[in-house]
């Protein structure tokens, strides 16, 4: 057995759950202490096998509407309307609502994505397979069904927001994350985006947050200005988020040695940051692929 095995348990038991076998789960220990989890599989169908009242916070950022395809069918992202996607996404963060403790934190990345309307095909990056699509729904002419023009930024962070917002969830804060060094859009007929949405919600009026790590970035109260990731360079490009963004949420609204979840893990920033800080951590992803990166990189935390 070389280290990474023994660093990395099967745990049998899952085996009577399809979804959650010996081949969609693994498990380990980091340098820290501090237990970790992956799942390979559709986060709503693997969060309902997950323990309610469970997790202290979670820290995610979802496939976004129409930017991406990780080649995995069943993915979020692509659906035809928007309404779908809204109702996808809320579902998800439901069982999240779920699993998340009374006192927890859901920190929820999301950037926009805007209706083109011209009818062909658009987006098409020759030198990125995961921006290769055909004719998006958002390309469509004919509208999407929400009643907006052509080249109208959809609005999807606040869409889902609110839509989370009449389904239990507690909307905390918008903090915008601004992305500083991020690659410029080529357009000549509007400011360039430079900002996503980072959504805090609780479920509860009373929650746990450390207002004391934001004394060290005191101007950044809910403006916060963190330079994008460059862009992969070993094949695993998830559109990971850096990891100070993870470091800042698990400080703000993660209690010491809690345990944190992250139901679109990618790469794992959310884990790696979340052991290597004592934390517990479990991830899901839908594909083979990245939970195969996830978990040698968190084996690899000896
Ligand atoms: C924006 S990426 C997350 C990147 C991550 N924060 C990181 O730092 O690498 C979104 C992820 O959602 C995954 N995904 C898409 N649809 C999914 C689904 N239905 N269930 C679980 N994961 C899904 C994709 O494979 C992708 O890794």
């Amino acid at each position: 057995m070389n280290q990474f095995e023994e660093n990395v348990i099967f745990k049998p038991h899952l085996a009577q759950r399809p979804e959650l076998d010996k081949n969609n789960h693994w498990s380990g220990t980091s340098f820290t202490g501090a237990a970790w989890d992956v799942y390979k599989g559709d986060a709503l169908t693997v969060l309902r096998y997950l323990p309610a009242d469970h997790y202290h916070c979670v820290v995610t950022s979802p496939p976004y509407y129409w930017l991406r395809d990780y080649g995995v069918s069943g993915q979020i992202g692509h659906e035809e309307t928007v309404k779908g996607y809204i109702e996808a996404m809320a579902s998800v963060m439901d069982e999240v609502h779920r699993v998340l403790r009374r006192d927890g934190l859901l920190f929820l990345n999301l950037g926009d994505t805007y209706y083109s309307g011209k009818g062909k095909s658009h987006g098409i990056d020759p030198k990125s397979a995961k921006r290769r699509f055909g004719l998006r729904a958002v390309d469509k002419s004919g509208g999407l069904g929400i009643g907006i023009r052509p080249k109208s930024v959809i609005g999807i962070p606040w869409r889902l927001a609110l839509e989370m917002s009449t389904r239990k969830w507690v909307i905390r804060s918008a903090i915008i994350w601004h992305r500083k060094h991020a690659l410029t859009e080529s357009v000549k007929d509007r400011p360039r985006r430079s900002y996503e949405n980072i959504f805090m919600f609780s479920k509860d009026r009373n929650y746990f947050f450390n207002r004391g790590a934001l004394r060290d970035v005191v101007v950044e109260e809910d403006v916060w200005s963190i330079s994008a990731r460059p862009k992969a360079t070993n094949g695993i490009d998830t559109a990971p988020f850096p990891d100070e963004l993870v470091e800042r949420c698990l400080a703000l609204g993660c209690q010491e040695q809690g345990n944190v979840l992250d139901p679109f893990a990618g790469s794992g920033t959310t884990l790696r940051v979340a052991v290597g800080t004592g934390r517990s951590a479990t991830g899901i992803d839908l594909s083979a692929k990245f939970c195969d990166y996830m978990v040698r990189q968190l084996g690899a935390l000896l």
